[in-house]
């Protein structure tokens, strides 16, 4: 059963570590979130698996960390400065502020009222000051996305790697946005982190590419664990398409709250590079861009053959970590009732993704022996680099189990006074709950086999 309650996600969240609202002493800020001991190591999950189907399971994708902070020329000429708004309109009757787009029936959403403003564009980065001098004119942008940074570095990477067309460079970060109306948890918030991969192919062939990515990415939110029959693919309509988009196909995800984007995947043809290079007057350049002075670059590559320059076009896979984060917190989710009528909550979340892999629990508390014996079976699993184990020195097996269970933990391993006498443990399966006894000279094959 896929939980249709956002309440009940949050709660778990908050209760077990994974999310916190952000400068909660001091009242919050709204559409910050902070993400707690083990929300980061199921954040970091994501994003390495992410990285590695992208780099390390590939030829042609290299990496990329560039900066937070971007210069103005860099989001003028992106087009960011002139379009990257929302429509902005206030109610006259109780002054609440929100976006025309997400209310089409002229209605104040907060007090139905229709005495309202025109919708007005209101750009949503954040501009702060950069050295001493705060007399306005030394300014750059927190980055509204990571990839104009790609783009900036194009030159770079191809020069440092020996990379030709078709060829990607793919990052991952924070990106900032100054939401009118954040909301639904962590799906839309104004601090957050995006996975994307520019994919650079020659013109004529993007279409192919696209198709191909957008079924590579489908495909790998399936192998995270996200249901098929919770992901559409949508076509996003001509009129809704970004400034630099020739074609965009969105992966909808069921969110609790509705089907909503968790990844868009862009046909950016050659805007980016286009606008980002110098002379652009050399080059047949499809899209529309304003003309650039500012750039010293020419971000082009040249045919192996005929040797004419071009421009690539740019294939982007956009996904957002946080939204990843919920979804997959949402598929994971379970209620239990079990034969005593009780009730188990469980987070059946794939064990690559699950922020323990393992937890060590010795049958009592602070006995030396049985918790020395634990250690060590957590130094072995440890040292094996496939995530965190803990030892969880709480003596109580039953309120181990249901942490457990709760925070997603594959399997508990109990080391009990048998374990002293002929080196065996009990191993228990967070989604079955069956127990087994094995040795422990067969723990770490136990334990790998959990990944496979
Ligand atoms: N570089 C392309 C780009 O930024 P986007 O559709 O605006 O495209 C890509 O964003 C992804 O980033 C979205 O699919 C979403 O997962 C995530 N995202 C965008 N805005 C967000 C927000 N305010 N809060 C959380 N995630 C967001």
């Amino acid at each position: 059963m896929v939980s249709k309650n956002m309440e009940e996600l949050v709660s778990l969240c908050k209760r077990r570590g994974f999310i916190f609202q952000s400068n909660e002493i001091y009242g919050g800020l709204q559409g910050i979130y902070d993400y707690g001991p083990l929300g980061v190591e199921l954040k970091n999950n994501l994003k390495l698996s992410w990285w590695k189907s992208m780099i390390y399971e590939r030829d042609d994708v290299e990496g990329l960390d560039a900066s937070i902070l971007t210069g103005k020329q860099v989001l003028k000429h992106s087009g960011h400065e002139d379009t990257f708004s929302d429509p902005l309109v206030d109610c006259k009757s109780c002054n609440h502020r929100f976006r025309a787009d997400h209310h089409n029936d002229n209605k104040c959403p907060q007090c139905g009222s229709i005495d309202l403003t025109d919708p007005r564009p209101f750009n949503l980065m954040f501009k702060t000051a950069v050295g001493p001098v705060d007399d306005g004119s030394n300014y750059a942008y927190l980055r509204p996305e990571t990839a104009q940074q790609i783009f900036t570095n194009f030159k770079n990477i191809l020069d440092s790697t020996n990379k030709v067309v078709p060829f990607g460079i793919a990052q991952i970060g924070k990106a900032f946005r100054n939401e009118v109306t954040p909301g639904k948890f962590i799906f839309r918030v104004r601090e957050f982190e995006q996975m994307e991969l520019e994919f650079f192919v020659e013109p004529g062939k993007d279409e192919t590419w696209h198709d191909y990515w957008v079924a590579q990415r489908y495909d790998w939110w399936v192998h995270q664990g996200i249901d098929p029959s919770n992901l559409k693919k949508l076509n996003v309509e001509n009129s809704d398409l970004s400034h630099y988009s020739k074609a965009t196909v969105d992966l909808m995800y069921e969110f609790p709250h509705g089907l909503e984007e968790l990844e868009g995947i862009a046909n950016r043809t050659d805007f980016d590079l286009g606008s980002h290079t110098k002379n652009q007057s050399d080059f047949k350049i499809s899209a529309e861009v304003m003309e650039n002075k500012d750039s010293t670059t020419k971000l082009a590559v040249q045919n192996s053959e005929s040797k004419d320059w071009f421009i690539p076009y740019v294939i982007e896979p956009s996904a957002g970590v946080d939204r990843g984060v919920l979804a997959l917190l949402n598929e994971a989710y379970r209620e239990e009732k079990l034969e005593n009528d009780n009730t188990r909550i469980v987070l059946a979340l794939k064990p690559h993704l699950s922020p323990v892999k393992a937890a060590i629990i010795p049958l009592k508390r602070n006995n030396e022996e049985l918790v020395n014996k634990a250690r060590n079976i957590k130094k072995d699993l440890q040292s094996l680099g496939l995530g965190r184990v803990i030892l969880e020195n709480s003596g109580n097996i039953g309120k181990g189990y249901r942490r457990h269970d709760e925070i997603g933990t594959p399997i508990c391993i109990t080391v009990d006074f048998e374990t002293l006498e002929d080196e065996t443990v009990t191993i228990r399966n967070r989604d079955t709950m069956q127990q087994k006894r094995v040795s422990i000279k067969e723990l770490i094959a136990e334990y790998q086999k959990i990944f496979e």
